[in-house]
């Protein structure tokens, strides 16, 4: 039996973690065991609790409670707790998601008392490391065991940085294991896809009909700490909206709650929420979000897995960001990136509703992902 450590801390690693935890339930069970540390970095119900309660993820058997904070205090808080619980439990290895401040603390936790890490969504790149981010993928990279990459341009990116895609094994941070594994946001997105239908009311609630309106997410620091980006992607949307033809639905996450009372448009701001066509709600469960994107005719974000989620569930996107790490959907072409500019996002608008014959050929894997992780892992440990 091997002891897997995961932690998570911030919502897209709960939905990816869901992923891991119900392949070892569901496949590996004998072989298996995993423990489950939650950073705190999200601590909402509707950040956080919510998804271990809908998508089955066992309890974390630790909270470090870590909550908001500055980058390096959140990290070193972070670390401090993952350090004494990795010292007690001795895992055979440590498994993080992504690049959040949780993947960061829990890389350097593990790797600095000779932990394996392994990495679940390696390889991605925006090569803007005015990102925190980037700086958190770069990192967790290089102190890696096992890197398991959703798409070939992850592997090549990993290979450009020196990390060497060897077949010798043992692997280990010396040594590191590459591997393309597909997406485990596609095994969620499979598997819960029906049953969010079927578990789902938020649509009726909201008076929302297929097809009818555009699904908004927003949280990326550059578009909510820099006021004029905020509003320029509200005006925008006040614009496409004044057409009258679309509403628009925006999960709100905390982060940008915060920030509307600062838009520093006053008119904008009560224009907006004075809109009947566009409605403003708390950022809302998977099963809730996973429905307003199946049911959405367009979908605008700066959000990773949202981007990657409109292409499962074959819907055009806007990025609202200057570049992206899933830079296959904009060679496919049904993203585009807008930035926060008002005229480049109406444009896009226009061009992408127009758009009738998007393809959204397989690239993300068979929605397999998370088994593939596993046996790899059992491989090696
Ligand atoms: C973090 C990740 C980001 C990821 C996002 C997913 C880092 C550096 N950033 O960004 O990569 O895309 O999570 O959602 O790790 N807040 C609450 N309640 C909560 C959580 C946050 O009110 O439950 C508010 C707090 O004011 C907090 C702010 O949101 O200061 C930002 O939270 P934080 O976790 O620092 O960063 P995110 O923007 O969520
Ligand atoms: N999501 C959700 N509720 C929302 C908005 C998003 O459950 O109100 C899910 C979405 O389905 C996706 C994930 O959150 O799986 C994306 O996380 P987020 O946008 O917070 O972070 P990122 O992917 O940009 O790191």
């Amino acid at each position: 039996m091997i002891k897997i450590l995961t932690i998570v801390g911030a919502r897209p690693q709960f939905i990816k973690a869901s992923a891991i935890s119900r392949a070892i339930r569901d496949h590996f069970s004998k072989e298996i065991t995993e423990l489950i540390v939650h950073t705190g970095q999200h601590y909402d119900d509707n950040m956080s609790s919510v998804f271990f309660r809908e998508m089955e993820i066992p309890e974390p058997a630790y909270n470090l409670e870590v909550g908001s904070g500055k980058h390096g205090k959140q990290t070193a808080d972070m670390m401090a707790g993952i350090e004494s619980i990795l010292t007690k439990e001795n895992p055979n290895a440590v498994l993080i998601y992504g690049d959040t401040n949780s993947t960061l603390a829990g890389a350097l936790a593990a790797s600095k008392i000779h932990i394996p890490v392994i990495h679940v969504e390696a390889g991605l790149r925006s090569f803007n490391k005015s990102m925190p981010e980037e700086i958190n993928r770069i990192v967790t990279d290089h102190v890696s065991t096992l890197l398991f990459s959703p798409t070939e341009k992850g592997i090549e990116n990993l290979l450009k940085e020196g990390i060497s895609n060897n077949t010798e094994k043992p692997y280990h941070i010396d040594n590191p294991g590459v591997f393309h594994c597909g997406d485990i946001m596609y095994d969620n997105a499979l598997y819960f896809s029906k049953v969010a239908e079927d578990k789902s009311n938020l649509l009726a609630s909201l008076k929302l009909k297929n097809n009818s309106y555009v699904l908004v997410t927003l949280h990326r620091d550059i578009n909510t700490d820099v006021p004029e980006r905020l509003n320029s992607i509200f005006k925008a949307i006040e614009r496409i909206s004044e057409k009258g033809d679309t509403k628009f639905v925006i999960p709100l996450h905390p982060r940008t709650r915060k920030k509307w009372g600062e838009l520093p448009d006053e008119t904008l701001k009560d224009i907006i929420e004075n809109n009947n066509l566009i409605t403003i709600i708390p950022a809302v469960s998977y099963l809730d979000f996973i429905c307003l994107e199946k049911n959405a005719k367009l979908i605008m974000t700066d959000s990773g897995g949202v981007q990657k989620e409109s292409y499962f569930f074959e819907k055009p996107c806007m990025i609202m960001r200057d570049e992206t790490e899933w830079v296959e959907l904009l060679e496919l072409g049904t993203a585009q990136l807008c930035g926060a500019d008002e005229e480049k996002i109406v444009q896009s608008y226009k061009e992408l509703i127009g758009k009738k014959d998007l393809k959204f050929p397989e690239i993300y894997g068979d929605g397999h992902a998370a088994k593939f992780i596993l046996k790899k892992i059992l491989e090696n440990f």
